[in-house]
């Protein structure tokens, strides 16, 4: 089965191609950050006519890359929700459209659902049941996952995502949006305990996590340091170290205490914190230590990707009825209350 996968839920328009026999044939992304790095964040309407400018010709480039006609096409998956309403809008029509015209079957995607099954794109490819710990911009959630739409909540953040962490801490040390990404090539040349953070919530006793907190913290610090001057590039470097080792001292507890609680031996880790480079190293290191696996998502489909979307909708489509050509999006969407899909995943 060959299936197209159309992401516009926020700021990158993705598109790829997955071949249920032959794995991933084309993937190609358009990143919006030029786009909305003058106003500090994303414009959701700028994104929408972004997404509108960008998407066919995507669609294209990736059909002629894989070498697929689009008539050969088995199938449509686009991102239904959650996100934003007018982005989402512009993916779900483009999909529906082309799934009428075709004659195809099309299916919605759980955006969530994407980065969760995104690390079977890797080899190896994990089996279930697996642990996820989904760390994006707009989450920090931990899932028992036992197949495809069989997911299980057990951890989340009482406020801030760990990604929303990152871009607001990168904004108090006057880095550049998208912050995770630069807090994180900053902490580079940060050394260790030149300053000290808290790691909130790290000994809980549950899987609940809060990273505003942390936030707060590095504001009070550098207020506190900048009452002796303005903080030179080591003294930022050495904060933005600690916050970085913050944050991955608690997503690693909390995700080896998930390993124990639910006695599973696979973790995966997806969304776009998932591309940090601490993170990878120390969740290998202590994940190994216990004997089970870390699985994570090669970078380019960590962060949102058209990859991820082409093969969660692979997965469903079997089970996808013809389309009438009516659809909706859902800019809000419980990931817990899709549909679970029986059949092995092969
Ligand atoms: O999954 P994603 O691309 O979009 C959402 O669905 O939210 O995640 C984006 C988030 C942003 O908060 C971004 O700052 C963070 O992932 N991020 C990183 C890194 N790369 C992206 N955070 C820390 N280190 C990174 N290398
Ligand atoms: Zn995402």
């Amino acid at each position: 089965m060959r299936v197209l996968g159309i992401e516009t839920s926020c700021d990158e328009t993705g598109v790829a191609v997955f071949d249920t026999a032959r794995g991933l044939l084309a993937h190609r992304l358009h990143s919006q950050v030029d786009l909305h790095a003058r106003y500090g964040g994303v414009v959701p309407e700028l994104a929408s006519r972004d997404h509108v400018r960008r998407l066919v010709p995507l669609i294209e480039e990736v059909a002629a890359a894989s070498g697929t006609a689009l008539a050969d096409l088995d199938g449509i998956a686009y991102t239904e929700g959650p996100g934003l309403a007018g982005a989402l809008l512009v993916g779900a029509s483009v999909a529906n459209a082309l799934g009428m015209a075709l004659g195809k079957p099309v299916v919605g995607i759980h955006h969530l659902e994407g980065h969760l099954l995104s690390p079977l794109l890797a080899d190896p490819r994990p089996d279930f049941p697996f642990v996820a710990l989904l760390v994006s911009g707009g989450h920090s959630q931990l899932y028992e996952v036992a197949g495809v739409g069989r997911y299980r909540l057990i951890g989340d953040t009482l406020d801030d995502a760990a990604g929303e962490a990152f871009d607001k801490t990168a904004t108090l040390l006057g880095l550049p949006y998208p912050g995770g990404p630069a807090l994180a090539k900053l902490a580079e040349s940060g050394r260790a305990g030149v300053v000290s953070l808290p790691r909130p919530m790290i000994d809980s006793g549950d899987l609940m996590m809060s990273f505003s907190g942390l936030k707060t913290a590095v504001l009070t610090l550098i207020r506190k340091r900048e009452a002796a001057g303005p903080l030179d590039s080591q003294a930022r470097a050495d904060v933005a170290a600690e916050f970085q080792r913050a944050v991955v001292d608690v997503l690693i507890a909390k995700a080896v205490a998930a390993l124990d609680q639910t006695g599973v031996s696979r973790l995966v880790v997806a969304g776009g914190v998932g591309a940090n480079r601490e993170l990878r190293a120390r969740l290998d290191v202590e994940v190994r230590k216990r004997g089970a696996s870390v699985y994570f998502p090669e970078l380019a489909f960590c962060t949102d990707n058209g990859a991820m979307i082409a093969l969660a909708g692979a997965l469903r489509l079997a089970r996808a009825k013809a389309g009438d050509g009516a659809f909706t999006v859902r800019p809000r969407w419980e990931l817990e209350s899709l549909p679970a899909v029986e059949e092995s995943s092969g």
